[in-house]
C-alpha cells in the first residue's frame, strides 16, 4: 500500500479577540490509496475543521498536508483550485447542489469548472443517475427532489473528477436513518467501484463500521477508537 494523503503535525487556531480558539495540536493522520477511514469525535472537537484542511478548503495554522508525498500549497490559489478540482470530492451534511441546474448539470458542474464537457462525462453522469436509481430525475431541479435524492446526487457529484480522495462531513447526520442507511450503502459502492480513497465524519456508528479503521478526534488530535482497529 502507499499512502494517499497525509497530515504531519497540524496547529490550527482561530484567532478571536480575548484569545485565540485551540481545536487541533500537533494532529498527524496518514491514509492509504483506496482506505476507508471514518472520524469520530464530539461536537465541537474539530472534524469539521481537518476535513476543511485536508481538502484545502481551510488552512492550518502550522503544518503540512501531503497528497501523493507533495505538500498542498495552501497559499497558491492556482495550485489550490487546482488540487481541489481533480484531487479530492466533498459530500457535505447539506447538499450544496444550485438550484437553478438540472441534477444532471449539477452533476457535470465540476467538470465543467476545469474543460469543456465531453459526450463521456454526460455518459457518466448519466451512469451516476442510473446507479443511484435516479435516471428518471436527471432533469429535476433540486427543489423537484426529496432530501435524500438530493443528498444522492452531491454524494454522485464528488466522484465525477475521479478524485484521490472523497471527504464526506456527516453526509446523511440530516437524512432519516433508513434514508441514511441506504445512501451508506451507496457511498461504500462508489468508492469500491471507483476505486477512491474515503474519509468519512460520522456519528453513527454502523457507518463508521464499514470504514477500515475508525479514528477519534480528542484532545485537539487523532487516536485510533476504542473497539474499531
Ligand atoms: N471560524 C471560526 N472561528 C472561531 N472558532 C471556530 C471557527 N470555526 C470553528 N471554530 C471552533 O472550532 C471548534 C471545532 O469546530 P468544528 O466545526 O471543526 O467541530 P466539529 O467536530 O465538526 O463539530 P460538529 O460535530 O458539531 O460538527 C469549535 O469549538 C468551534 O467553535
Ligand atoms: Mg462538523
Amino acid at each position: 500500500m502507499s499512502t494517499l494523503l497525509e497530515a504531519r503535525h497540524l496547529n490550527k487556531s482561530f484567532p478571536r479577540a480575548g484569545g485565540a480558539v485551540k481545536v487541533l495540536v500537533g494532529c498527524d493522520f496518514k491514509l492509504e490509496k483506496g482506505e476507508a477511514v471514518a472520524v469520530t469525535g464530539r461536537s465541537g472537537s474539530g472534524k469539521s475543521t481537518l476535513l476543511n484542511i485536508l481538502g484545502g478548503l481551510d488552512t492550518p495554522t502550522s503544518g503540512k498536508v501531503l497528497y501523493e508525498g507533495k505538500p498542498i500549497r495552501f497559499h497558491n490559489n492556482h495550485a489550490m483550485t487546482q488540487w481541489r478540482s481533480t484531487g479530492v470530492g466533498f459530500v457535505f451534511q447539506f447538499h450544496f447542489l444550485l438550484p437553478d441546474f438540472t441534477a444532471l448539470e449539477n452533476l457535470l458542474l465540476p467538470v465543467q469548472s476545469r474543460r469543456p464537457i465531453t459526450d463521456q462525462d454526460r455518459h457518466r453522469a448519466e451512469a451516476f443517475l442510473n446507479d443511484m436509481g435516479l435516471s428518471d430525475r436527471a432533469s429535476h431541479l433540486p427543489g423537484e427532489l426529496s432530501g435524500g435524492e438530493q443528498q444522492r446526487v452531491a454524494v454522485a457529484r464528488a466522484f465525477m473528477n475521479r478524485p484521490g480522495v472523497v471527504l464526506a462531513d456527516e453526509p446523511f447526520g440530516n437524512l432519516d436513518p433508513e434514508i441514511g442507511a441506504h445512501l451508506g450503502d451507496m457511498l461504500f459502492r462508489l468508492r469500491e467501484t471507483e476505486g477512491t480513497s474515503l474519509v468519512i465524519v460520522t456519528h453513527d456508528p454502523v457507518l463508521a463500521g464499514r470504514a477500515d479503521r475508525t479514528l477519534d478526534l480528542r484532545d485537539m488530535a487523532l487516536v485510533p477508537a476504542e473497539g474499531h482497529a
